[in-house]
């Protein structure tokens, strides 16, 4: 089959478009033709020898993407809930097996959903990492509901614009950081307060704060140390690129707020309110550009330039 190869870490122009054998299905597994590959900041962050390097290195020639938008091909067992022929969603074990920028790949079945009706196969690979992780922190742990305020740093990324909509959704006030040219975008998903953190600096606008989504950390700006000073005492602070500020943790404790990481989890049930949130018209997904899977290299160079709006796709067949 056609894949994107990585022979070895380094920079994202040295990935290769060759021929691989097709991977094989075992156990739950779910065979998936993929017909669109999401793109997040991990794929880019791993090639490069960053991110999950250490755990793929023994897969290489290793294949990135875990976003996944396809058809079953071949289904687990005959009375399994997914059978050849269904249009499906979820999260290729990319760190563990090879992942989705190719014409197949086998994912765990509990890590798949039913493709929302109302989205193309670009639009449902664009949903699955970011939406689990927006949904891990606004729903899951910060518990977004009426009468909280919550910051949602880079609210016009991947994991921002869902997360804007899930925190909206259930009734919290929102504010997030963005630049100019995305100020309307996040108004029309529903942000109530929008910093632009070219002009302003956040902490001078916003106070009294429930919860802070961080997807910027300390890798810009010292935007992780500068959010505990917008929370309120007892404030939560949720680190989401996680090896940006390794010690976030004591820090917030020392001033009194408490602080997690967010790691993504792959969950093919959630993905199934998600995909009902989006079938109601409720929550919406924004892809800026969907690449042929020949185009990768351009694909890799607009996503390491850190200023996508909602997603990018790689379009597979
Ligand atoms: N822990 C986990 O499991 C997990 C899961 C998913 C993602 N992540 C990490 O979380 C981070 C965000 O992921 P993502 O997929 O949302 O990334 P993304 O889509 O690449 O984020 C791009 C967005 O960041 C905004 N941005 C850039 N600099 C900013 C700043 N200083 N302040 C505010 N906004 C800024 C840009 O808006 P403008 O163009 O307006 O600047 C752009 O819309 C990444 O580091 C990713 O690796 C971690």
């Amino acid at each position: 089959m056609r894949a994107v190869l990585v022979r070895e870490f380094g920079p994202t122009d040295g990935v290769e478009i060759g021929e691989i054998e097709a991977p094989l299905r075992l156990g739950t597994e779910v065979l998936v033709d993929v017909h669109a590959a999401g793109m997040n900041p991990i794929d880019f962050k791993t090639v490069i020898g960053k991110g999950a390097a250490k755990a793929v290195e023994p897969l290489l020639p290793w294949i990135p993407g875990g976003d996944i938008a396809g058809v079953v091909a071949e289904a687990p067992y005959e009375a399994h809930d997914l059978q050849p022929g269904d249009a499906v969603f979820g999260s290729a074990n990319h760190w563990r097996t090879r992942g989705s920028f190719a014409e197949q790949a086998v994912v765990p079945s509990l890590a798949l959903a039913l493709k929302p009706q109302s989205l193309s196969f670009e639009e449902a690979a664009a949903v699955p990492c970011a939406a689990l992780t927006a949904w891990d922190a606004v729903v899951r742990i910060a518990k977004a509901r009426a009468g909280q305020r919550i910051l949602i740093h880079a609210g016009a990324g991947g994991v921002g614009h869902f997360a804007v909509q899930f925190a909206k959704y259930f009734g919290a006030q929102v504010a997030t950081t963005v630049s100019e040219r995305n100020v309307d975008f996040v108004r029309s998903l529903g942000a109530d307060e929008v910093v632009d953190y070219r002009a302003q600096r956040f902490e001078e606008v916003l106070q009294k704060v429930d919860v802070v989504v961080d997807l910027i950390g300390n890798v810009a700006d010292d935007t992780g140390t500068r959010s505990l000073d917008v929370l309120k005492h007892g404030g939560l602070y949720l680190n989401v690129p996680t090896g940006s500020w390794p010690d976030y943790a004591s820090v917030a404790a020392e001033r009194g707020l408490r602080a997690s990481a967010v790691k993504v989890e792959a969950d093919g049930s959630n993905l199934g309110i998600i995909a009902r949130l989006i079938d109601a018209g409720d929550v919406r997904v924004e892809v800026q550009r969907a690449y042929p899977l020949e185009s990768v290299h351009e694909a890799f160079d607009a996503l390491q330039g850190g200023h996508v709006r909602g997603k990018l796709v790689l379009q597979v067949r």
